[in-house]
């Protein structure tokens, strides 16, 4: 079956009895049993629920895994991944990459023993320098990373920790399962915000964690359901019908991101443009291997830091606003919204820097959008 007719069909005709076409919400917090050692499978949502575990089974089937969890926010997916680890282990994580991971890593599992090196991971040699032996324990990558679309090549990545014993865990939120399927690169755990392109609809908050392998499946299962953080019914109905429509959704925005990174490279404000779509950019073809497309995710550099002010303030159409995937466009100021909790001198050093906008291109009319940056960056060189 092709990924298309998988995402339409999520969570088809799950309730045997009534035929229902929509999973049913099973608001409920825990479950009768008909008599003593006697059960039907659900006893307490915490750990298992009708609806989520719909989600769960559709996840794991789209990224190609053994097992889905569903968690209450990306963080939270990310923070039961980290659980994995124990006091005294180290990790390598991509160093250009989403504020809070870089935030719970360092304010809150470092004080527990978890040490972490931030290395570019698409330079193989340098994630090669950088293993401790015997400490280091996992790699996490984003590919594309969040927000200057570094991409790292999965398998060759995924044949370095191999040699090495070392665990390969991707963040996939930018590409999803539609575009990009890590673990039939070889990865062990892939993991989203389900709050972007997986919802798709900027109304709901989620997280999800695949795994490849039962070892890791059920060392997953049992952070999720001891630390408890799991994705309520409602909000999992909410993911299943947003991944009916990701397939169109995707298509619509990646299209209109090619068309808005053509028409920004042609503009004389902007400095620089990050899209692995373009064939300059040095992932392009290592994109054009491992994935299905390109996104809808870039970010711009423009002539003076100024100026950003100034477009985000003048933005009609586009709205300013952390987050991204949702049929809406959003803009972004990673300096003060997405990366705002990494430290100055780290964010100059990877070039995050004031200059830099982030835009998640959504599925309107994309002469909209244009006509609306083109406002917003505005001529003359009274702004340069
Ligand atoms: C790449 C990436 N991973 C993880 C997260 C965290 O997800 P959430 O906001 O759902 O907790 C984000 C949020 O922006 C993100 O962009």
């Amino acid at each position: 079956m092709k990924i298309e007719t998988q995402l339409a069909h999520a969570g088809l005709c799950t309730d045997r009895n009534t035929g229902a076409i929509s999973t049913p919400i099973h608001q409920t917090a825990t479950f009768r049993h008909p008599a003593v050692d006697v059960s039907t499978g659900y006893d307490y949502s915490r750990t298992i629920n009708p609806t989520r575990q719909v989600l769960e089974k559709v996840m794991a089937e789209l990224e190609k895994g053994e097992r889905g969890f569903a968690f209450a926010s990306g963080m939270a997916a990310i923070t039961a991944v980290l659980m994995l680890f124990a006091s005294g282990d180290h990790i390598m994580v991509s160093n250009d990459l989403y504020g809070g991971t870089y935030r719970v890593l360092e304010k809150s599992f470092k004080q527990w023993g978890l040490s972490t090196t931030y290395v570019n991971t698409s330079r193989l040699a340098e994630v090669q320098e950088k293993i401790i032996p015997g400490k280091t324990k996992a790699i996490l990558i984003e590919s594309p990373t969040n927000p200057l679309m570094n991409i790292t090549d999965l398998r060759k990545i995924v044949s370095l920790a191999t040699e090495n014993g070392i665990l390969t865990i991707v963040d996939n939120t930018f590409m999803t399962p539609y575009l990009q399927q890590p673990l039939e690169l070889g990865v062990d755990i892939v993991l989203h915000s389900g709050t972007k392109y997986l919802g798709g609809h900027n109304d709901v908050l989620s997280g999800i964690v695949v795994t490849r392998s039962s070892e890791f499946s059920d060392k997953i299962g049992f952070i999720q359901n001891s630390t408890g953080a799991i994705l309520g019914p409602q909000d999992s109905w909410l993911m299943l019908r947003g991944i009916k429509t990701l397939a169109l959704r995707m298509e619509k925005q990646q299209q209109n991101a090619g068309k808005i990174v053509a028409w920004l490279s042609q503009n004389p404000k902007v400095k620089n443009v990050y899209y692995p779509g373009l064939p300059e950019h040095p992932g392009f073809e290592i994109q054009s291997r491992q994935s299905r497309g390109f996104g809808a995710m870039l970010s711009f550099r423009v002539q003076n830091a100024n100026l950003v002010t100034k477009i985000i303030n003048r933005v009609k159409i586009i709205t300013y606003a952390e987050s991204l995937g949702g049929v809406e466009t959003l803009i972004t100021y990673p300096v003060k919204q997405t990366h705002g909790d990494i430290p100055p001198e780290i964010r100059a050093e990877i070039g995050v820097t004031e200059d830099l906008i982030r835009l998640s291109v959504g599925i309107e009319d994309v002469n909209d959008l244009i006509e609306d940056l083109d406002q917003a960056i505005g001529e003359g060189e009274k702004d340069i």
